[in-house]
C-alpha cells in the first residue's frame, strides 16, 4: 500500500487514553508503550512530557517535521469537506467523549498536530520517533510492554487484507506481550472483516482476546477496541 493513501491525521492524548483504557495514574508510570501508525498524533509527545516511556514507528517519519507539517496541511481541507459532506457518519455529542461539530474535531487535529511537531526532532533524536512500518518493525522482541494501534488496522480493511492483519499482529505481538487496537470498523463504518479473521487467528495460537467498550466515538458507533495478549486469558 501506498503512504500516500493512509491520512496524516492525528489525535491527542487525551483521545488516546479513551480509545485504549488508558489511566495516567496507573499506565504512565508502569509500562513501556509502542505506538505503531502513530503518525502526527500527541501521545508520544504529551505523555513523555509527562514521565511516560512511549516509542512511536511510523513511515511518515521518514520525512522531516515540516514535510508532515505540510502533509497535513494538504490534506486537512479534504478532511474537512468529508466530514461535512457525511454528517450521519459521526457520532457528534458533548466533549470529552464525543465532538460536538466539525470545526471543535478540527481545532483537536490541529492541537494535536501543534504538539508533535514542537516535540519531533527532539524525539527522533532521542529514537522516540522511529521510521518503519508494519509488517516488519525496526525494534527488537519485547521492545515494549503494550503496542497501541490507532486507526490504521481494521480502519484500512480495502488496502490491507485480513492475511496483512494476522501478520501484523504477530509481529506486534513480537515486540510486545500485548496489543491494543482501536477502531474495529473500517473507513465506510462498518465493522471490518478482518476482526473475525483476527480473532481466529489468536483464538488458534491460544492467545487471549477480548473487545472492549470504550467511552469514546467519533466514526457512529466506533467505540470499541480490541486487546490481543500472548499471556493467554480474555
Ligand atoms: C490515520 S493516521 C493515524 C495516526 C494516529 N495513530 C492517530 O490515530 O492519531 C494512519 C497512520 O498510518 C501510517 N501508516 C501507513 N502505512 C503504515 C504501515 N505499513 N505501518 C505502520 N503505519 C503505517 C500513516 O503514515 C499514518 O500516519
Amino acid at each position: 500500500m501506498e503512504l500516500s493513501d493512509v491520512i496524516p491525521w492525528g489525535r491527542t492524548a487525551d483521545e488516546y487514553e479513551r480509545m485504549f483504557l488508558l489511566s495516567r495514574t496507573d499506565d504512565l508510570p508502569t509500562h513501556r508503550f509502542l505506538g505503531v501508525a502513530d503518525g502526527p498524533a500527541s501521545f508520544n509527545a504529551e505523555w513523555t512530557a509527562a514521565g511516560g516511556r512511549v516509542t512511536s514507528v511510523d513511515p511518515l517519519y521518514a520525512l522531516p517535521g515540516a514535510g508532515i507539517v505540510a502533509r497535513y496541511a494538504a490534506v486537512r481541507g479534504q478532511v474537512a469537506a468529508a466530514l461535512t459532506a457525511n454528517p450521519g457518519a459521526y457520532a457528534w455529542g458533548p466533549a470529552p467523549a464525543r465532538f460536538p461539530n466539525v470545526p471543535a474535531l478540527l481545532r483537536r487535529r490541529d492541537t494535536a498536530m501543534a504538539a508533535f511537531a514542537a516535540d519531533f526532532d527532539a524525539g527522533r533524536a532521542a529514537g522516540r520517533y522511529v521510521t518503519g512500518g508494519l509488517p516488519a518493525l525496526p525494534l527488537p522482541a519485547d521492545a515494549a510492554d503494550v503496542a497501541l494501534v490507532s486507526h490504521y488496522l481494521f480502519l484500512y480493511s480495502r488496502q490491507v487484507d485480513g492475511p496483512a492483519h494476522v501478520a501484523a499482529v504477530e509481529e506486534l505481538l513480537r515486540v510486545a506481550p500485548e496489543v491494543r487496537i482501536f477502531p474495529l470498523l473500517t473507513l465506510a463504518g462498518e465493522v471490518s472483516p478482518h476482526v473475525d479473521t483476527v480473532v481466529g487467528h489468536a483464538r488458534r495460537r491460544g492467545w487471549g482476546v477480548s473487545v472492549k467498550q470504550v467511552d469514546y466515538e467519533v466514526q457512529r458507533d466506533g467505540n470499541q477496541m480490541m486487546v490481543i495478549s500472548r499471556r493467554g486469558g480474555g
